[in-house]
């Protein structure tokens, strides 16, 4: 196995984006090269371009992806190449105590938030200089390399496009009802923010029959797209009585808010609509060191519960082949949350489309 040439888009704080020829290095030990077929954009990604979480570093975008395996390590056991995979952007390591307790989603063990494989490089490189895969992953590339626990295995009639949004933002999203929260069937939800995240959110919402669905959003673009996968009511954020329209549709008042937008003025607006004794989902990631102001004596008077949300609290291994069935079996429609299929270099101006939330998710689609 040698290295190949790959096609990424890569962030620079100089430069912004740029596609650039990098090379990707053999798989080695645990680690699995996969071929890239399709690589959403999420906001998370948005978030580095920015600024908002500042690196100096030459990063490559890109963490929502499927594709198939092209070449494995000598300590692979569970995949070979030509195997469809989902990615995961937070691989468990096995060793930490979170991974011992089953809570893969706070791994203590995976090099994510510093943008490094879990051997604390990286497969890439430019000229002999390193160039870091974005949260581990570094997707927005034609091929990456990922330890094998970062690669679930998917049955092969999965699309890719939908593989790619089970791993973020339909992980995110259904994992946050579904693990995070426990909604029930009945139980009343707001969801906040109806991007990838959100409109996932309410799909998860509908599978397992919350009512009623409130979606709020800024943009009627996108309310309408909550409408699509399950919203049964919709409210513009930007209304000035928002909370009573609110109130007038959930008359027994909210159990469960998800703020899929990461803003500390949304993040406040959900504390303050879910009911005395509900629980507020925080999907969305606010901008680095950012503080939210709190009425503590009410949350604690009222038994509020502010539940934070990583990766929609999701074991890759198990989540993964799951949502892949359910969206198989038509129980969790998902067709309508890919938005445009583009190719790389369409990823930049992709971005600026998400920053005025215009258009549905953005999907970089690689030829065979
Ligand atoms: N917790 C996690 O593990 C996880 C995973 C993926 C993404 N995220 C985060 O979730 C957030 C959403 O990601 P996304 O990809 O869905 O983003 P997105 O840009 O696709 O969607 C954000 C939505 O929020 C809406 N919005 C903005 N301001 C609003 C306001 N004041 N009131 C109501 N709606 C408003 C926008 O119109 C847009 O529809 C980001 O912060 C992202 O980093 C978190
Ligand atoms: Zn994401
Ligand atoms: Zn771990």
């Amino acid at each position: 196995m040698t290295s190949l040439r790959t096609r990424a888009l890569v962030h620079s704080t100089p430069d912004g984006l740029t596609v650039r020829e990098l090379d990707v290095r053999a798989p080695r030990g645990d680690e699995v090269r996969v071929r890239v077929r399709a690589s959403g954009v999420c906001h998370s990604d948005l978030h580095l371009i920015d600024g908002d979480w500042p690196s100096d570093e030459e990063l490559v975008p890109g963490h929502e992806a499927a594709g198939v395996v092209e070449s494995v390590g000598d300590d692979v056991l569970g995949l070979q190449p030509g195997d469809h995979v989902v990615l995961s952007w937070f691989p468990p390591c096995g060793d930490c105590v979170a991974c011992g307790r089953g809570q893969q989603w706070l791994c203590t063990g995976n090099m994510c938030n510093e943008h490094r494989l879990p051997d604390g490089g990286t497969a890439y490189s430019a000229d002999g200089r390193d160039v870091f895969p974005f949260i581990g992953v570094g997707a927005l590339s034609e091929y990456v390399v990922v330890p094998e626990a970062a690669a679930v295995k998917v049955p092969d009639e999965l699309p890719f496009e939908i593989g790619a949004l089970i791993g973020c933002s339909v992980a995110t999203g259904v994992g946050a009802v579904v693990n995070t929260a426990g909604v029930s069937a009945g139980q009343a939800a707001v969801v906040i923010g109806c991007g990838g995240v959100g409109q996932a959110t309410i799909a998860g919402l509908a599978l397992v029959g919350a009512s009623p669905i409130i979606a709020i959003d800024l943009s009627a673009e996108r309310l309408e797209a909550a409408r699509g996968v399950g919203a049964t009511h919709v409210v513009d954020g930007g209304a000035s009585d928002v909370a009573a329209q609110v109130a007038a549709i959930a008359a027994e008042g909210v159990d469960f808010v998800f703020e899929a937008v990461g803003h500390v003025a949304t993040i406040s607006q959900a504390i303050a609509l879910v009911a005395p004794g509900g629980a507020v989902v925080l999907e969305g990631l606010t901008a680095a060191d950012r503080a939210v102001p709190l009425d503590a004596y009410a949350v604690a008077a009222e038994g509020k519960r502010i539940l934070g949300c990583n990766y929609g609290s999701t074991v890759a291994a198990r989540d993964f082949p799951r949502l892949a069935s359910q969206y198989l079996s038509g129980e969790l429609p998902l067709d309508t949350l890919v938005g445009p299929r583009i190719s790389l270099p369409d990823a930049i101006g992709a971005f600026e489309d998400m920053r005025r939330a215009r258009g549905g998710r953005a999907v970089v689609v690689f030829g065979e």
